[in-house]
């Protein structure tokens, strides 16, 4: 595709003229030992970098292209690279815990975040999802984040002004409870997608199916299953929703050295759970759904000594278990 001479090349979207380039003064740089040990430095001209092994300049790394290696007093070789947005909010500080880099790119594709969509956050916490939901909206979009806590929201605006280079022109962010806050701050139905990761996100689906359009995502992130399956019944006691679907997402990295290539020891074994559903149009109830609940369904939050059927396990006949009993006696003589 050509670009028509006389029309102005469309300027660049917020932050990336910091993703490319020389290394300028201010911006943050990862250092890689030869240990693979990572340490982020700010880069301040005149400054050192001091290890138990020698020291290393700022000014030898400022005007260098990403990419570049420096060498320090002790001769202890470093790679410097511009931190990736994933790096990036790993080592930000960070006052709440963050949604990690695994879980902010299923939340950004599975609820379809788009250029120009406006998207409602809360909490905002560090602001680490801030930052996926706001370099997927673009310039044009609009990321409109609640946060109870100021002191929270003050460490993610510092961290986003960080990362961006400036105060991003798609973001907003109200202090305040969501459920108090929102109703004021967007008109009814102009919301395309909700992301809400706090403690009881089944408080706000009220404040939150008024503000989401027609067909629009809600997608929550929760910690334990506990809160998923609640934030699940209320979706449905809600009646504006479709019926939601729940997910968890492991990443195991690996180890990749010479025939050693493998699963690597350690991993993330838990972070936290996705479930996402969409506002159905105004006055439509769900359709029913095809498979009916197991037998002998019950809501277990009404019974005081839930039974393993009441959490839909298959119940084992006495005789079944006779039956296994001798099988594995038969064995035993063997
Ligand atoms: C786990 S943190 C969010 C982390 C954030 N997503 C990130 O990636 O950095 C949860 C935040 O939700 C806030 N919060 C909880 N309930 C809220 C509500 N009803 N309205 C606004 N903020 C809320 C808490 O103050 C807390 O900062």
């Amino acid at each position: 595709m050509t670009t028509e001479p006389d029309q102005p090349a469309p300027s660049a979207p917020t932050g990336a003229s910091l993703r490319r380039g020389p290394f300028i003064e201010g911006e943050r740089v990862q250092l890689t030992d030869p240990k693979g040990r990572l340490h982020t430095i700010t880069l301040v001209p005149g400054k050192q970098f001091h290890t138990h092994r020698g020291h290393l300049l700022h000014d030898d790394l400022i005007g260098s292209p990403d990419g570049s290696t420096v060498t320090n007093t002790a001769g202890v070789e470093y790679l410097a690279l511009r931190p990736l947005l994933s790096d990036y909010v790993m080592s930000m500080p960070r006052g709440a815990a963050v949604v990690y880099p695994k879980d902010a790119g299923q939340i950004v594709t599975f609820a379809d975040v788009f250029p120009g969509a406006t998207v409602v956050e809360a909490g905002v916490g560090s602001g680490a999802l801030s930052m996926s939901l706001l370099r997927a909206v673009g310039d044009s979009g609009r990321v409109l984040s609640f946060e109870r806590r100021d002191d929270f929201a003050q460490i993610a605006r510092g961290n986003a002004r960080e990362f961006f280079g400036v105060d991003h022109p798609a973001w907003t962010v109200t202090v305040g409870d969501l459920v108090e806050t929102l109703p004021d701050a967007v008109e009814d139905g102009s919301v395309d997608r909700v992301v809400l990761d706090m403690l009881a996100p089944w408080e706000c689906l009220d404040v939150v199916a008024d503000a989401l359009v027609p067909g629009g995502v809600l997608i929550c992130y929760v910690a334990t299953a506990t809160q998923l399956s609640r934030v699940a019944e209320a979706a449905r006691d809600h009646g504006g929703f479709t019926e939601p679907e729940a997910w968890e997402s492991m990443v195991r990295g690996w180890h990749l050295e010479g025939l050693a290539v493998r699963p690597q020891h350690r991993m993330h074994g838990h972070t936290g759970f996705l479930i996402t559903t969409r506002r159905l149009a105004p006055g439509v109830t769900p359709p029913l759904r095809k498979r009916r609940p197991a037998k002998g369904y019950v809501d277990v939050s009404d019974i005081e000594s839930p039974t393993a059927e009441d959490f839909g396990e298959r119940p084992v006949s006495d005789k079944k278990v006779r039956k296994l009993a001798r099988s594995l006696g038969d064995q035993s003589k063997l």
